[in-house]
């Protein structure tokens, strides 16, 4: 082992404002970036927005950890002094540049080795917050790191108004009633859980699922920029789920144009399943989507495997394999955050979800009124 002498580094008390102050920066940034997923058209763009979100709330995570470790956490992160205050008004380049300067300047004067801990996950987000602004140079400015912090306060985080509906790619057209190819007989459960093994009937089925997973990634940022005082595992396990469905939309879209000889933007999609469930509050959301509709594709995906394998389709069967498998946590996600909500009795948010369910048709779609 190297025999350096050890920097003098931050006191500790140092050391934990400015792990706030990175709380906070990450904190407004998946945030934002939870509220306005669902507003950008481009899906390449939106698929990245949603990786870049998951990414801040794993640091965040860690941050969280940091600052527990260093102080006790009724006092940090307190709230942004009156500087950060200001930073936090800029832009989404503008506050990761800045995050990537002060985390650089705190990678330069920490000791790395009383302050190991610290050193391992700055290096992890300065990589991070490198790869998202896409090697662009950092502008010179403040430390952010070095701000104030005002300690036993808590700082609101600004709402954007409901939505109307997601935007998609200008090249996908938007119409009331969806892909008409699409007919309920595809989504019922049960013995005569139908697979599509057509291979025209696979394109409108891939094209619609891709729709779904895009709405299904929508849907969870949403319920996480809405509810901002929800817990912050709550926040966590909803940037997962965002980016698993951002995936599952991926590997559709490269089904599609290597598989099924089709293309993202061939049929029309619809958003009235959508609007159903965003209607409700987060319980309902919860019930009617994570408990409900996630948990009977669970079923439909795994029978839909065994019979494309038995045809020999295997890369589409196995595709269903991981849908399935990403499914059980998603499913997960309902059960944990909706006892929550019920207080922390599970009957009783059993009894809601059966509740709900009673005004779904067949098809898991909310009843003509
Ligand atoms: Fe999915
Ligand atoms: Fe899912």
């Amino acid at each position: 082992m190297p025999e350096e002498r050890l920097k003098r580094g931050y006191e500790v008390d140092e050391n934990a404002i400015r792990f706030s102050n990175y709380f906070h920066v990450l904190r407004e940034l998946v945030h934002r970036a939870s509220g306005r997923l669902p507003l950008v058209a481009s899906f390449e763009a939106k698929y990245r927005l949603g990786e870049q979100l998951y990414d801040d709330a794993r640091a965040l995570s860690k941050v969280k950890r940091r600052l527990y470790e260093l102080r006790h956490p009724s006092d940090y992160p307190g709230a942004p002094g009156e500087e950060l205050g200001v930073v936090l008004e800029g832009d989404r380049e503008e506050l990761k540049s800045a995050l990537l300067l002060a985390v650089r300047v705190h990678l330069e004067t920490l000791d790395p080795v009383k302050d190991e801990p610290s050193l391992r996950i700055l290096r992890q987000i300065a990589e991070r917050q490198e790869r998202h602004i896409g090697g662009a140079s950092v502008p010179d400015g403040d430390d952010l790191g070095a701000l104030p912090v005002r300690l036993r306060e808590t700082r609101e985080l600004r709402v954007l108004p409901p939505l109307g509906e997601p935007a998609r790619d200008d090249f996908v057209e938007v119409t009331e009633e969806g892909d008409p190819y699409l007919v309920s007989d595809l989504y019922v459960n049960g013995p005569e859980n139908h697979v599509p093994v057509e291979a025209e009937e696979q394109k409108h089925f891939f094209h619609g699922l891709m729709d779904a997973e895009l709405s299904a990634a929508e849907l969870m940022a949403r319920n996480s920029h809405e509810y901002p005082d929800m817990p912050w595992d709550f926040h966590a396990d909803m940037a997962r789920q965002v980016w698993d469905e951002l995936r599952h939309a991926r590997v559709h879209d490269i089904l599609m144009k290597t598989e099924l000889d089709c293309r993202w933007g061939d049929y029309p999609v619809g958003f009235s399943y959508f609007r159903s469930v965003y209607a409700h509050d987060l319980l309902g959301r919860l019930a009617l989507f994570n408990s409900t509709s996630e948990q009977k594709a669970m079923w439909r995906h795994s029978h839909r495997r065994k019979v494309l394998m038995d045809r020999g389709q295997e890369s589409v069967a196995l595709v269903f394999d991981y849908l399935l498998a990403d499914e059980v946590p998603h499913v997960h996600n309902g059960v944990r955050w909706g006892t929550y909500l019920m207080g922390g009795d599970e009957q009783a948010y059993r009894r809601k979800v059966a509740e709900l369910r009673g005004e779904l048709d067949e098809t898991g779609a909310p009843r003509a009124a």
